[in-house]
């Protein structure tokens, strides 16, 4: 069954309580959670604080994408802030492997944000020990934009990969999935989707996880 986790960058900020309870009450799996630093990519988003906060509310797993330069820097404290899932960009990391190392000691769980121009064989020589690859299908920075297409063969590739090598690693796709493509992202090889725009400007959001969680 499809993963489904709601972007909390797209959620109402002043009624932010409102959205956790949506989320927590609907068959979404776990709560998606955009920190950006101004430096990685063009804009600012959230950070430490407000994750402390919605992890007091929260009854699902956090799923915490940094977007941030030099993210070792905070490992520690995101783990304290209540992340169960912190993904760093490759791009964003001399020492990757240390890295998702250094998270797992943690005891969070290690995952790998790939932009749209990064080839997926990079990722191949240290497979077993990511948790989960979030494959960007828009560049990282903004909600609302339109999915890549090319995306879709960068899951195939890498899914081939995972059953080759079988390792557990979790596939997620962020950025652009909306009701129309969900299923072309799920039968490529798609674990885990992440929605924001789509989930958060919908009329009925709780209905709208389920009809993703279901395409
Ligand atoms: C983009 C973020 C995404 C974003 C997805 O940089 O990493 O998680 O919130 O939003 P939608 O689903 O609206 O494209
Ligand atoms: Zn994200």
């Amino acid at each position: 069954m499809t993963l489904i986790a709601p972007s909390i960058l797209s959620a109402n900020f002043l009624k932010l309580s409102d959205d956790i309870q949506m989320i927590n009450e609907s068959e979404a799996d776990w709560f998606h959670l955009d920190v950006m630093d101004g430096r990685f990519v063009p804009n600012i988003s959230f950070g430490i604080p407000l994750i402390s906060a919605i992890h007091k509310e929260a009854t699902k797993p956090l799923d915490v994408h940094l977007m941030i330069v030099e993210p070792e820097k905070y490992f520690e404290a995101f783990q304290k802030a209540g992340a169960n899932h912190l993904s760093i960009h490759i791009e964003a990391c001399v020492h990757l492997h240390r890295n998702l190392q250094h998270i797992k000691s943690l005891g969070m769980k290690a995952g790998v944000a790939i932009n749209p121009h990064t080839p997926v064989q990079l990722l191949f020589d240290i497979l077993s020990d990511i948790d989960i690859v979030c494959i960007m299908s828009v560049n990282p920075g903004f909600g609302g934009q339109k999915f890549i297409p090319h995306t879709i063969s960068k899951i195939k590739q890498l899914k081939a990969e995972i059953e080759r090598q079988q390792t557990q690693t979790l596939l997620e796709i962020d950025g652009g999935v909306t009701l129309d493509n969900a299923q072309m992202i799920i039968e490529a090889g798609a674990d885990v989707l992440v929605a924001g725009n789509t989930v958060f400007s919908a009329n009925q959001p709780k209905e709208m996880i389920s009809k993703l969680k279901h395409s």
